[in-house]
Formats: structure tokens, sequence, C-alpha cells
């Protein structure tokens, strides 16, 4: 009895791996830059709102201005501070950078 079941499961593989494959032709995938702008967006949009939430502005007031008025290098480190005193997660300190980043003095 075991070998039959033995036997007939290789006979089904076999008879799989040779039946053709239904497409040849992966769906095409999104450009790489589609996906990361789409992500980016994101990161930014969440950025936003962390920014002007209270987990910011339970010390000082809403911080949104002050990004603008320098450069990305120049708060960087300040950022990252911020986000070390208000306990972000990863994905939170992501967003933030990301908010940063995009609307920094150029
Ligand atoms: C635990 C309290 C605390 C939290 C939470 C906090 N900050 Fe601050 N932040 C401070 C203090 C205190 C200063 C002023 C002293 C200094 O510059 O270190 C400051 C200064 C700043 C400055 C510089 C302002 C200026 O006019 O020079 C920015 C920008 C800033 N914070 C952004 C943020 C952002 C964004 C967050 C949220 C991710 C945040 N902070 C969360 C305490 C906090």
């Amino acid at each position: 009895m075991k070998k039959t079941v033995l036997a007939l499961g290789i006979l089904t593989s076999v008879v799989i791996a040779c039946t053709p494959k239904a497409s040849k032709t992966p769906a095409p995938e999104p450009p790489p830059s589609t996906a990361v702008s789409t992500a980016d967006a994101e990161n930014i949009k969440a950025g936003s709102v962390l920014i002007g939430s209270d987990k910011c502005t339970k010390c000082h007031k809403d911080k949104t201005d002050y990004v603008p008025g320098h450069t990305f290098e120049e708060q960087e480190k300040l950022m990252l501070a911020m986000a070390k005193k208000a306990k972000l997660t990863p994905e939170e300190t992501t967003g933030l950078m990301a908010y940063v980043k995009a609307n920094a003095k150029k």
C-alpha cells in the first residue's frame, strides 16, 4: 500500500512537472520607481500628521514651521533626537524623516 501511494505521488509530480505552465510571461510588475514614490508619499503623509500630533506638541507648540526654514542636513540630528524624546517607533521615525526631507529648505 505504501509503495502504491509513493508511486502515485511520484507519478503525479512527474505529470505536474511536465504540464506546460499556464502563462510563461509573468504579470508585469509596476516599475520600482512608482513603488518607491508611493511608499514615500505615504511616509510623508504619516510624518505630516505626526509632527502636528501630541507626540510632538506635548512638550512644545507645533514645530511644523521649523521644517521649511532649515535644510535637511541642518535639522536631521535634531529631528532624530526629537523622535527619541517622543519615543517614536521606527516606522513613525521613517515617516517623520520623510516629511522633513520632503519639506526642508532646498
Ligand atoms: C519630551 C519632550 C519633547 C518631545 C516629545 C518633543 N520635543 Fe522637540 N523639543 C523639546 C525641547 C525641550 C526643545 C527645545 C530645546 C532644544 O532645542 O533642545 C525642543 C526643540 C525642538 C525643535 C527646535 C525648535 C527651535 O525653534 O529651535 C524642533 C524642530 C522640535 N523640537 C521638533 C520636535 C518634533 C518634530 C517632535 C516629535 C517627533 C518633538 N520635537 C518632540 C522637547 C520635546
